[in-house]
């Protein structure tokens, strides 16, 4: 409790006296974290790093299929709209995510029966009231999120069995619903597994080929230290010559990828990790400048990561800020030593 005290207390007295630049003024591209709206209103070091080390957000949960539609006739924007509430009166980027996963999918629509028509009604509606509800207030969608699996086929679920061609149609519905908005097909671990990046590549030629919208591509970057990095170059130089633009979507960069109960998160974990957020901020600082949407770090501290809660790994510090919300080393190279790349 004391540490969290005295960590909060460097950090707001470097901040207020301005002797510490700030993660976003670093970069020419927006830089953004998944939040919490929970987290944002209970704590305050998160809300500190929040408002002020960010100007991009995208809802962790929040927009998910499950939080914004739990019944049939009935949504619920209430969480979704407090966090693009605190991303407007703070003057960030709002970015949507997602339309359509197999995942955090409500019981109704897993219970759902129908027949084709009545499925992609469903879905229609789905895509079309998010969307319309955010209009001109995101500006851009995960419209599709990991859709492929590694070996490049189509991953099974209730959307492609029941609606064979719901990626095309969910590009385009969303498009109907909010034309300004960036399209995204989002997705993760492409490095290493060639046959997932050529049908995301395929995926990508036959839409365009039918002239349905899609505008980006989401590379989630859920990374380790171990990731190879001339895999991950290979997929971000294949996904950039599509011309689209290019979002890292999930940042985060796990340094005990094996869940070793007895790891140590020592200095030179820490310098493996800021080596490789070096690497990631050089690769995407080579993607054409038209092409970049930003980064998009997935949750803020160590202690608010995916990997510990949902996957239960305990002893794992994937991101800039630690338990305690204190800037780790990786931080301090971005701040300090980028500090002219704008
Ligand atoms: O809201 C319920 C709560 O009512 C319940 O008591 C509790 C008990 O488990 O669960 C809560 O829901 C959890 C939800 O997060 C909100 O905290 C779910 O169990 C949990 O599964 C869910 O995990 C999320 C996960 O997506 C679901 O697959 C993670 O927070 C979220 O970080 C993660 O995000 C995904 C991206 O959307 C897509 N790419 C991968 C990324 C990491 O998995």
């Amino acid at each position: 409790m004391k540490t969290i005290f005295i960590c909060l207390f460097i950090l707001l007295t470097q901040r207020s006296f301005g002797q510490s630049p700030l993660l976003k003024d670093q970069f020419s591209f927006p830089l953004g974290a998944s939040m919490n709206p929970r987290l944002l209103q209970e704590n305050e070091a998160y809300r500190h790093l929040a408002t002020t080390e960010f100007n991009s957000v995208t809802a962790e949960n929040h927009m998910k299929m499950m939080m914004v539609h739990p019944e049939a006739n009935r949504f619920d924007f209430s969480k979704g709209d407090e966090l693009l509430q605190f991303a407007k009166s703070n003057q960030k980027r709002m970015h949507g995510h997602t339309l359509v996963w197999h995942n955090q999918v409500p019981k109704w629509m897993n219970e759902f029966s129908g027949d084709a028509q009545a499925w992609e009604a469903l879905l229609k509606n789905h895509v079309q009231e998010v969307a319309k509800h955010y209009q001109g207030q995101v500006s851009g969608w995960d419209v599709v999120n990991e859709a492929f699996l590694d070996d490049g086929s189509l991953r099974p679920s209730i959307w492609v069995k029941n609606i064979p061609d719901y990626i095309a149609k969910s590009f385009q519905w969303a498009h109907e619903a909010d034309p300004n908005a960036i399209l995204f097909y989002n997705d993760y671990g492409q490095d290493g597994k060639p046959q997932k990046m050529k049908a995301i590549l395929d995926m990508v030629q036959d839409l365009q080929a039918r002239h349905i919208p899609i505008h980006g591509l989401g590379l989630q970057m859920h990374i380790n230290i171990s990731s190879n990095n001339a895999e991950i170059q290979r997929v971000i130089q294949q996904s950039s010559s599509t011309g689209l633009i290019i979002h890292f979507s999930e940042l985060d960069i796990a340094v005990n990828p094996k869940n070793d109960s007895t790891f140590v998160y020592n200095e030179t974990a820490k310098e493996a990790q800021k080596q490789k957020f070096k690497f990631i901020f050089d690769a995407y600082a080579g993607i054409p400048k038209p092409q970049q949407y930003g980064i998009t770090f997935w949750n803020i501290g160590d202690r608010d990561s995916w990997l510990r809660g949902y996957f239960k790994r305990p002893k794992e510090y994937p991101l800039l800020f630690d338990d305690a919300y204190a800037p780790k080393p990786a931080y301090f190279y971005l701040t300090n030593t980028r500090k002219n790349e704008k």
